[in-house]
């Protein structure tokens, strides 16, 4: 016997929705100091698991963690401005071909320090953090050069280590072409895999590569190169894919086994079949359609009818979705795409999960797995998607400690 100290907590008469289903009992949760070590329906709670815990609550509905699985919170600047030009009758792509847009935010980011950088990051994070999130993904993509791509991967890989939340980050130096290579996608796709992802790599600052596949980002040729460089790091790899425009890009990411196509508004039934065959994950990001006023609504009875599972994310950016709140996603998700209230949640939790590769460890409450999951203040679980309300979140469990 080690001799150390076991602390219990447990959590009665509670809802639970486990990632997957609701359960139709009220039930009970035994967390053992970080890991979760028994779930029973109430009506088999042994009468002597009150006198054993330390700890203990009742009520409520209980969740697993959120996880946003798409962002790009690290950057500099504000794009208030598009926001007026777009209200003006300006296109975002308008927007982005007269050097605004992506790049605008470029120069900002490139502008400014590490630590300016994490000081306007901070107040999003703890956005979500105050929202339930418990694992953010944080996407490069506004430096487009060695030094500011990996300045920007730093500040997340900080955030996940200063703050209780696990930060996942994406290498996605393939977000525009930066204006040093005006012309030249091909030369900056060449120093994307040739000097940005090896040193990436060599600093343990990716998790993931990514790429804006589109008629104004990269090529389905391009992305193809860069997915092979990363494949060739054991690097799993995810795209932004058929937003404006069918371009094969979710096609190409099945071909190369990715963890997720995203936004995927003009996704046709051949990509869906081979999204289906690799276990590609389709994230919707309806926070950039409703930011954007788009009317091409994803293909959702497709994805069903397949079984691609739906990831749900922010997309929390400065240009096509300035939102940092991932429960308002939940309603969003079924007001614009029709999704189930069920649906959604497992978009936000056991889905979102797989489309970061890591559904052997988060977004489900299970005997055995680390204690990450939420306690709200709520009496089912449809009640998060169906109204818009912060201030829902009784206690956020983030590695077995309590945070409320
Ligand atoms: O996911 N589509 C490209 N990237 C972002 C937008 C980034 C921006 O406008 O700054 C997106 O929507
Ligand atoms: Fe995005």
């Amino acid at each position: 016997m080690s001799g150390e100290v076991i602390k219990r907590k447990l959590w009665t008469e509670t809802t639970l929705f486990d990632g997957q289903i609701t359960h139709d009992q009220k039930m009970a949760l035994l967390v053992e100091n970080d890991t979760i070590a028994m779930i029973c329906p109430m009506s088999d709670l042994a009468t002597d698991a009150y006198e054993s815990a330390d700890e203990v609550y009742s009520g409520g509905v209980i969740t697993p963690g959120l996880i946003d699985c798409h962002t790009h919170l690290v950057f500099g600047g504000s794009r208030a401005d598009e926001f007026e030009l777009r209200l003006e009758g300006s296109s975002y792509e308008e927007i982005a071909r007269k050097g605004g847009g992506i790049l605008s935010t470029v120069r900002a980011t490139r502008a400014a320090s590490e630590q300016e950088l994490f000081d306007a990051a901070l107040p999003r994070v703890q956005a979500l953090i105050n929202d339930g999130v418990t694992i953010v993904e944080i996407k490069s993509g506004y430096g487009l050069n060695l030094n500011d791509e990996l300045k920007m991967l730093r500040v997340a890989r900080r955030l996940g280590q200063e703050l209780p939340i696990q930060v996942v980050t994406t290498l996605l130096a393939a977000h525009a072409l930066p204006p040093e290579y005006a012309d030249d996608a091909d030369g900056y796709i060449e120093l994307i895999c040739k000097e940005i992802l090896p040193a990436a790599v060599t600093e343990q600052l990716v998790d993931a590569v990514d790429v804006f596949c589109e008629g104004i980002g990269f090529s389905v040729a391009q992305s193809e190169r860069l997915f092979r460089a990363a494949q060739a790091y054991g690097l799993p790899v995810k795209s932004h894919a058929e937003q404006l425009s069918h371009l094969g890009g979710a096609a190409l990411t099945a071909k190369y086994q990715g963890l997720s196509a995203d936004h995927i508004e003009w996704l046709d039934e051949p990509s869906i079949r081979k999204m289906a065959a690799s276990g590609t994950v389709a994230t919707l990001l309806p926070g950039a359609f409703y930011t954007l006023r788009d009317t091409q609504v994803p293909p959702i009875d497709l994805l069903r009818q397949y079984h691609v599972p739906m990831a749900l994310a922010t997309d929390g950016n400065p240009g096509s979705s300035p939102i940092f709140q991932l429960t308002l996603m939940l309603n969003m998700a079924c007001t614009l795409f029709r999704l189930t209230p069920t649906e959604a949640l497992q978009g936000v939790t056991s889905h979102a999960a797989k489309a970061l590769g890591l559904q052997n460890q988060a977004g489900s409450v299970k005997v055995g797995r680390k204690a990450n999951f939420c306690l709200w203040n709520i009496n089912s679980p449809a009640e998060l998607a169906y109204s818009i309300q912060p201030g829902r979140l009784k206690q956020r469990v983030f590695r077995g400690e309590i945070y409320q």
